[in-house]
């Protein structure tokens, strides 16, 4: 598409099989389509076997839009609250400590892939938040591998190029491939499938807890947080996309919850990774940049250093 631009200017159109699609580069036509007229535009452009994502049971944040996109989005905002970071804030410097302890041994050895580490370091913090894991799993976690194979794979993969070519034949190339999905154990059943296993296992514990008397404490994690919202926004706001005869809960449903942690492991883990690669990358290749930011660390946190040696 970069070299489409460069030859056919900041707006033309492709064709994605059947469909019609519009690449736009041009800033000021971005304003206006985005937000400006947000109303018409809130829908990303969902991959080709998405389904339906205004009615299917298991719909995330990330691909659902208009109401149904509002009322994810209201319900998943207190997961990026301050103080439900702070709550996370624990967890996050735990697994933190342990990647300094393991990139330890590199210090003298030379040049180093450190973008491995950092796949490590925010596959082991998301499980941790949004999958019930108890403890660290560095180098020991199954889920790396399968969500990096499903970064990787191509958008020519044969159940997509059909879904293009034949658009009535989707729902059943999807069925096809779920269940081929599921009986190899593909990257993204298998990443549902432990999704799952941890929403049930929770509410199934709290189930126990109440028939128990026990009262829910303070949410310990996103399951729990996801649990818990309770949408308060007024939807209704008189735009036209909110005037869709959408069905309005002001809880998430259990399908959704699992979405939800899906969606925060995917979102989370390569942007995170690759973002902190990148920026080791160009504070090794700048040494005088990495000694002001030291310098900045180590004003602005004094006192704080914590031992990683265990
Ligand atoms: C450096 C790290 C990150 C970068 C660069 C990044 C980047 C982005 C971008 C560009 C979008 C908008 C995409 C679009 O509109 O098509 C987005 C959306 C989103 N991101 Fe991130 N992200 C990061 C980390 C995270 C983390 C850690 C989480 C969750 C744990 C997360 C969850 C989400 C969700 C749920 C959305 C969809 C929001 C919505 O539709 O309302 N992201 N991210």
């Amino acid at each position: 598409m970069k070299e489409w631009t460069k030859q056919y200017g900041k707006v033309y159109g492709i064709y994605e099989g059947l469909i019609k699609v519009l690449v736009v580069s041009d800033l000021d036509m971005l304003q206006e389509l985005f937000i400006k007229k947000f109303d018409y535009f809130h829908g990303r452009k969902n991959l080709v076997l998405q389904g339906d994502v205004d009615n299917d049971d298991r719909v995330h944040v990330f691909e659902a839009r208009g109401l149904r996109w509002k009322r994810l989005r209201a319900l998943s905002n207190p997961t990026f609250s301050s103080s439900a970071l702070k709550k996370i804030h624990g967890t996050v410097e735990d697994s933190a400590l342990e990647l300094v302890r393991l990139l330890s041994p590199q210090a003298d050895r030379g040049a180093f892939n450190i973008h491995v580490y950092y796949q490590e370091l925010t596959m082991d913090i998301i499980c941790r938040i949004a999958l019930g894991q108890r403890t660290t799993n560095f180098f020991n976690n199954p889920l790396v591998n399968f969500v990096s194979n499903l970064f990787m794979r191509s958008m020519r993969w044969p159940p997509f190029l059909f879904g293009h070519l034949i658009p009535p034949a989707r729902p059943f190339i999807k069925w096809t491939f779920l269940k081929i999905a599921r009986l190899f154990g593909l990257s993204g059943s298998k990443i549902y499938e432990i999704a799952t296993d941890a929403v049930h296992l929770r509410l199934k514990q709290r189930e126990e807890d109440s028939k128990r008397g026990i009262e829910p404490g303070e949410p310990a994690d996103f399951i729990d947080l996801f649990i818990d919202a309770v949408s308060d926004e007024k939807i209704e706001d008189g735009s036209d996309f909110s005037k869709s005869e959408l069905h309005i809960t002001k809880r998430l449903t259990t399908p959704e919850i699992i979405a939800q942690c899906f969606v925060f492991l995917l979102a989370g883990f390569d942007t995170t990774a690759n973002s902190l690669a990148y920026a080791s990358y160009l504070l090794a290749k700048h040494p005088e940049k990495q000694k002001r930011l030291i310098q900045e660390v180590d004003e602005y946190c004094k006192g704080e250093v914590r031992s990683f040696i265990r």
